[in-house]
């Protein structure tokens, strides 16, 4: 199917080596499975530390992205915080090239920002690249509006989107404003590879949700997911379980 970009994730052989990133489950999982994309959007949820990220980040830097962020454009880096895992990483990749791409990495989105400033104070030919992000610079807007804006002025369809808890900075109200950018942009040919613990995201439409756990990865309707039943549980009572919580006195 055209707009399908990535197709599937494997490893070639085992990761080599006893630390650990050769002893993340998630990584182990890889080395005999093919994580399959089927959908435009594809959420990969689970809890801290199940590895998450390491994947996320491993298959954007196997696939040409900057390891801090950014657009293919973006070769700045500040930190070699980026793992190996990629080296052994198959990437199965579909008949057509995105057009567009972007590498969001909520921890160092400052860095995506500063960087484009930087670009713009150096001479240069065209427009300034602050003008395809809203025409202000990222770091003169809050967290949730500068990320906001990166969705709605400098992801421009038929692109593949790797984002890694774009939640973060979100009002629920602005985490809806992105859903709907992202049901158009995946009409227009655009597939969305993202690790969340927001349950409102992974309730997006037609999406595939994969719960990544100690014994793997499993794809899951949302709703069987512990990140979706946890929270309508504290939704629908909270006394109840902030009592649970914090014994029956809890106010
Ligand atoms: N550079 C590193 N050195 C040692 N351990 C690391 C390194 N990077 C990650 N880890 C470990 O690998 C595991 C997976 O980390 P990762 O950041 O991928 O988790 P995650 O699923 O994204 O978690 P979260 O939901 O908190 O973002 C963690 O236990 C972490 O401590
Ligand atoms: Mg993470």
């Amino acid at each position: 199917m055209d707009g399908l970009y990535v197709r599937s994730v494997s490893l070639r052989e085992p990761v080599p080596g006893g630390d650990w990133l050769s002893a993340l489950p998630v990584v182990r999982y890889l080395a005999a499975h093919t994580l399959d994309f089927h959908r435009q959007v594809t959420f990969l949820v689970g809890e801290n530390g199940v590895g998450k990220s390491t994947l996320i980040e491993a298959l954007a830097v196997a696939l040409g992205f900057n390891p801090e962020g950014g657009t293919k454009n973006f070769n700045f880096s500040t930190e070699d915080s980026h793992s190996g895992l990629y080296r052994h990483m198959r990437v199965s990749r579909g008949p057509t090239q995105p057009r567009d791409g972007f590498f969001l990495r909520a921890e160092s989105f400052y860095n995506v920002a500063s960087n484009i400033d930087q670009l713009d104070r150096e001479p240069g030919f065209g427009p300034p690249i602050v003008d395809s992000y809203g025409g202000v610079s990222l770091h003169r807007q809050s967290h949730g509006e500068s990320f906001l804006a990166l969705a709605e002025h400098r992801f421009g369809g038929r692109g593949l989107y790797i984002l890694d808890e774009p939640e973060a900075a979100l009002s629920p109200m602005r985490l809806m404003r992105l859903m709907a950018r992202m049901k158009a942009l995946s009409e227009d040919r655009s597939q969305f590879i993202v690790s969340t613990h927001s349950p409102v995201l992974m309730a997006f439409p037609g999406a595939e949700v994969y719960e990544i756990t100690s014994e793997g990865i499993q794809s899951v309707p949302y709703r069987e997911t512990e990140h979706w039943q946890l929270t309508r549980r504290i939704l629908e009572n909270p006394e109840k379980m902030m009592g649970y919580l914090f014994g029956k006195d809890a106010d």
